[in-house]
Order: C-alpha cells, then sequence, then structure tokens
C-alpha cells in the first residue's frame, strides 16, 4: 500500500498537506503571536507555541486521511504522551512530524524555522518532506529515488580538497551533557563550526552542498528523520560516535554527524573519536 502510495501521488499529496498545514496554521501566526500563545517545555530555549500545536493536529488530520492506519508520531503528541515514541519500534508504519523546526526562531519573528514529515516502517526511512515555508521551497526525499528541492535534484557534492569541514553542531544553550559539549566546543584544526539553526534547514543545505555537516548530541526522531533521509539520498551519509547508522528508533551512541559525503563522513568521525 505504501509502496504504491508513494509510486504515485503520494509525494506530491504530501507536499500538498505540509504547505496546507502551513498556509492556515502556520505562516498566518508568524510575526503575529501574542505572549499568551509561546510557552516554554524544558526552559527558554525550548518553546512550543500555538502554532505548533494547531499544525501538528492539521497534520495528524489530513495525513491519516491519505494513508489510513499509520501512526502519528509528533513531537507536540510525544510531549504530552512520552509512550507515543514507542510506536517508532512498532508494527505499523508511521509519520514522524516536527510541525515547527526552530520555534524559537518562529517565536522571534524570525524566517530560519521549517516543517518536517518522514515516513518510516520498522525503523527504516521510506519518505520525507522539509519545508521551509518563509522561502515556500519543498524538499523531498523518497528511498532509493534521490531528493529534489521544488523539482530540481538535490546533490551534496564533495568538499574542496584541503577545505575547512564545515559543522554545525549542537548549539550550547541547547546542550545540557557537559561531556558532549566539552567534545564539540573543543576547537580543532580543519573544523569551521557554528551553532546549529533549525536542525531541518542544516540536512536542506547540506544536501543542496551549502553545508559539509552536521554534528548532533541528541537523538530525537521528529528532528532528524526527515533531514538524515534527504542527505543519504543526496549522496551523503551519517553514523553515530561509534561508526554505527543512526537509528529514528533511539538508543544511539551519541553525538552523531551526518555529513555531505563518505569522505566527510569518515575524517568527522575520526576527529570525534580521536578527541574523546
Ligand atoms: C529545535 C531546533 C533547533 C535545535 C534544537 C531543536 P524545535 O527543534 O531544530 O535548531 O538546535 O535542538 O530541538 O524544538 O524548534 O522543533
Ligand atoms: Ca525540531
Ligand atoms: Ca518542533
Amino acid at each position: 500500500m505504501i509502496e504504491e502510495f508513494l509510486a504515485g501521488d503520494g509525494l506530491a499529496k504530501v507536499g500538498q498537506a505540509v504547505r496546507q498545514a502551513s498556509a492556515d496554521e502556520v505562516m498566518p501566526r508568524f510575526r503575529q503571536l501574542e505572549t499568551h500563545e509561546i510557552a516554554e517545555k524544558r526552559g527558554p530555549y525550548d518553546l512550543v507555541t500555538v502554532a505548533d500545536r494547531e499544525a501538528e493536529r492539521h497534520l495528524g488530520r489530513t495525513l491519516t486521511a491519505l494513508l489510513p492506519g499509520l501512526v502519528l508520531v509528533g513531537e507536540e503528541g510525544v510531549s504530552e504522551d512520552p509512550a507515543l515514541l514507542d510506536e517508532i519500534n512498532g508494527d505499523a508504519p508511521v509519520w514522524i512530524v516536527d510541525p515547527v523546526d526552530g520555534t524559537w526562531y518562529f517565536a522571534h519573528g524570525e524566517p530560519g524555522f521549517a516543517m518536517m514529515v518522514a515516513l518510516a516502517h520498522h525503523g527504516e526511512l521510506l519518505a520525507s518532506w522539509t519545508y521551509a515555508p518563509v522561502r515556500d521551497v519543498m524538499a523531498v526525499a523518497a528511498r532509493g529515488r534521490g531528493a529534489w528541492a521544488e523539482g530540481v535534484r538535490l546533490t551534496g557534492g564533495t568538499r574542496t580538497p584541503g577545505a575547512d569541514i564545515t559543522v554545525a553542531t549542537s548549539s550550547p544553550r541547547w546542550t545540557t551533557d557537559t561531556e558532549q559539549r566539552r567534545l564539540l566546543e573543543l576547537e580543532v584544526p580543519g573544523v569551521a563550526r557554528r551553532d546549529t539553526g533549525s536542525a531541518g534547514l542544516e540536512y536542506l543545505r547540506i544536501a543542496s552542498g551549502e553545508l559539509d555537516a552536521v554534528a548532533y548530541t541528541w537523538e530525537n526522531a521528529w528532528d532528524h528523520a526527515a533531514g538524515l533521509l534527504l542527505v543519504a539520498e543526496a549522496g551523503g551519509g551519517n553514523a553515530t560516535v561509534a561508526g554505527e547508522p543512526f537509528r529514528i528508533g533511539g538508543g544511539n551512541e551519541l553525538p552523531f554527524v551526518a555529513a555531505r559525503d563518505e569522505e566527510t563522513l569518515r575524517l568527522l568521525l575520526g576527529l570525534l573519536n580521536g578527541q574523546s
């Protein structure tokens, strides 16, 4: 059923559902939020807004109508019911949804936020949608078929030999594990590091050849599922610090790295391991 859906017009239909959720629930609230429509979750950098909640509900309705029988694992749903996360390792296929990625930016009226949906079964990523609402750019990946943004094939390409490796990493603002922080804050010759923006947009930058890699210290499926497939289908790869492929169902050894090509991935893993 899923194969037929994706081989037919499923990719376009899900893209349309994401655009509609943006048009109905997200963009009308951009720079229009009232203070009472923004709340802190774990702290001042972990926010949720009425747009996050309503966009996830909206996607819940439209995605369920497109493919009945799937479970929706969304960031805000998991926040209310943490057991929902186990569904990623369950028998039913799942939609993995981050209704607004980069909520801090969205809530502060800055355009660097995204919306992400991934379709997965038994921990395998089958398709993904990464949408940048302000630019109105939709990037789509389908397992084994490639990645596109607005109909143009994406390829991460390769780094200029000898050039610094540009890496977006977990911001110390968001990272609570002191050992991982120490690792990511070390100065490493040949690596140009900066704090990550919206994770979804960073993955899109890698898949577009604008960024070499990301290194992250947290494994929430909704932050990474869509982007990891996008990067993989654009010719890149990912691995945990232990050298294993990242598992969206959790239990990864962290940090993990995603990069535009195998060579960059190998170099970064070596650096991470050499420092630890
Ligand atoms: C966050 C963003 C942010 C990253 C955080 C994520 P959210 O997602 O991707 O850039 O650094 O760690 O949690 O909470 O805005 O969906
Ligand atoms: Ca997110
Ligand atoms: Ca979010």
